[in-house]
């Protein structure tokens, strides 16, 4: 949807090292910064920030990445949020192909915002002036602190109150980010009256949503959420993300529970790593999301059926986007508890003890299943297996897959192989005991096309010197070695460092292979030695390359099958190949 173009003059203008030393304290190194690293805990810095090749790199971790992607990583951003941070800081307006043509849109959308923060400035005064409210939130086991780091308020009892602080109380806009409701009769009214306040904060604090809790039990219901507007979209948000981001870097762990209430209790008691949807199922961008945020999600719902139905659903939403370095968790509390009762009741402590052994996905996954099925008949086995398939099939994480397949086998007296048949599921490749790999002729050389992309990328105008007709594209380095050259050719080709090509490349197979090579390259090759080893081999190539040309005429010419042009090549090139100096031998 953000051009490209966008993204290169993003990139061109804004400097790694400002970007990343706002939120870590670098040191000069050299040509380089370095840090300790702020995506694992260390004691002396491994973390890189080269300025030449606007990326950085941590040899603890092996983070790295654009200036783009460490906004992603370290603020737990998507890519078109984290451009749109960038691109703010430099007074950057984000052009957007895609949906909104609208040049005013970026505007609008501001001016809605702030239509937000003062209804959550109001909510929060208003909090201030009703000792009802107070002794509510008190009788809930908040502090004062807490309530004012969650930004909590209070919408008073009255049918227009946000009059007195909107001149235009008429203004559709109101309307449109749905703190006021048009009844019928043309008569507008506050949504929310009598209730406590949640304001919901997007990843730059921007309020864009509230919830609203009664404090009169005969009131209903019970709880009331922000309308969708241009500004919320409750399948994506997340309650209380920004305020559990330092806590979620610190345990790596994100606690997902379903009620806003949940999420200040556990904060109030020192569990700081919680989040919560909003009155709605989890959804895939929930659990994608949540998988940028941290390597453990442990899901968190009441103790009772609904809390059962959620966390399934949260299962069936989280199977297309399982990956194997990610876990997923399970806590069931006891049914007469929710997480907020439950820490009131046992403190942090007991809370962390449950939470530090959550039951893991493939296990709530086969419990389940099973849990409807006699598995001691035939037909009860059969039907699981039948059960699980459409379940498991959506899995891609490998690793995780194979031991759900293998724990099933078990449970269904079938072997693994029996059942990925039934699932018309490639077996996963088995290592191959039958022969140890041909040994190579130069077991030592490195291919060359591997030596071209570490050059190319360093000097990616280099890449119209590269003997393309003679790198045939069947390696993923090959591959991008022609996507680099074609780029360059039609002109499209960042120059200004790795992290632009990175950026290039985002969402294509290129993507990961120079990615990989990045963080290889930590260590500058002089730029005249470069120059060197690109010459020694691309003449290797060329040597190759010749020699099969050679070798194949030589074979014609022995049947008696080459015509004069051919013949003349031959010559020339037997000539073109003695003309080389011997290879030095690796
Ligand atoms: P407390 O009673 O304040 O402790 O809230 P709770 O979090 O224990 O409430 P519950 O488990 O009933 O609800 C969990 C979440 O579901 C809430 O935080 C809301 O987001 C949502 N929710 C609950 N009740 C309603 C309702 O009546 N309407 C809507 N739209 N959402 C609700
Ligand atoms: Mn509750």
């Amino acid at each position: 949807m953000i051009p490209d173009s966008f993204i290169q003059e993003l990139l061109d203008r804004v400097d790694i090292v400002d970007v990343i030393q706002r939120y870590v304290p670098l040191k000069k190194a050299g040509a380089n910064y370095s840090a300790c690293c702020p995506f694992h805990s260390e004691k002396s810095p491994s973390f890189t920030v080269s300025p030449t090749k606007q990326f950085y790199h941590c040899f603890g971790c092996g983070a790295h990445g654009s200036a783009i992607g460490f906004i992603m990583a370290h603020q737990g951003l998507g890519f078109i949020d984290a451009v749109e941070e960038l691109a703010g800081n430099l007074g950057l307006t984000v052009p957007n192909e895609g949906r909104q043509q609208n040049p005013q849109y970026a505007e609008k959308k501001a001016s809605l915002t702030e239509l937000m923060a003062r209804a959550a400035r109001y909510y929060k005064d208003q909090l201030k002036a009703s000792p009802r409210a107070i002794d509510y939130l008190k009788g809930r086991g908040l502090t004062g602190e807490i309530a004012a780091r969650f930004g909590l308020g209070y919408a008073p009892d009255a049918w227009q109150g946000l009059e007195s602080i909107f001149n235009d109380y008429k203004a559709p806009e109101l309307g449109t980010v749905g703190l006021v409701i048009d009844n019928e009769q043309g008569r507008r009214y506050d949504r929310f009256r009598d209730r406590i306040m949640f304001p919901i904060l997007d990843a730059r604090s921007n309020v864009i949503g509230f919830g609203g809790r009664i404090i009169n039990p005969e009131d209903t219901p019970k709880y009331m959420n922000s309308p969708e507007t241009p500004l919320f979209d409750k399948g994506r948000e997340l309650y209380g993300l920004t305020q559990a981001r330092q806590a979620i870097r610190d345990t790596d762990t994100v606690i997902v529970v379903e009620g806003y209430m949940d999420v200040v209790a556990l904060a109030q008691h020192g569990v700081g790593n919680a989040v919560a949807t909003l009155g709605t199922a989890t959804t895939g961008d929930h659990i994608h999301k949540l998988m940028r945020q941290a390597e453990k999600i442990v899901f968190c719902f009441d103790g009772d059926k609904a809390g059962r139905k959620a966390a399934w659903r949260a299962l069936e939403n989280s199977l297309p986007h399982l990956a194997d370095d990610h876990s997923i968790g399970f806590l069931f509390l006891p049914p007469e508890h929710d997480p907020d009762s439950y820490v009131r009741e046992h403190g942090a402590a007991g809370f962390q003890k449950l939470a530090a052994h959550p039951t893991s996905l493939p296990e709530f996954l086969l419990r389940e299943l099973a849990n409807p099925v006699d598995t001691n008949t035939v037909e009860g086995r059969a039907r699981l297996v039948h059960e699980a398939k459409p379940l498991i099939t959506q899995i891609a994480a490998p690793l995780l897959r194979l031991q759900i397949l293998k724990e099933l086998a078990s449970m269904s007296g079938l072997t693994q192989a029996e059942i990925e048949n039934q699932y018309g599921l490639k077996p996963a490749a088995a290592p191959n005991r039958r022969a140890p790999p041909a040994p190579r002729s130069r077991p030592s050389a490195r291919p060359l096309e591997h030596t071209l992309l570490e050059i190319v990328l360093q000097q990616p105008a280099w890449a119209s010197r590269l003997p393309l007709e003679l790198i045939p594209d069947t390696s993923p380095e090959a591959a991008t070695l022609h996507a680099l050259a074609n780029s360059l050719e039609h002109g499209e080709l960042p120059i200004g460092g790795i992290g632009l090509l990175l950026e290039h490349f985002r969402n294509t197979p290129h993507e990961a292979v120079i990615s990989r090579f990045a963080s290889q390259l930590a260590e500058d090759i002089d730029p005249s030695e470069q120059e060197t080893v690109l010459n020694d081999a691309i003449e290797r190539i060329r040597n190759a390359g010749i020699g099969q040309e050679i070798a194949a005429l030589t074979a014609r010419a022995r049947s008696g099958t080459l015509d004069a042009d051919e013949q003349q090549r031959l010559m020339d090139l037997l000539r073109r190949k003695n003309s080389y100096k011997p290879m030095a031998s690796s």
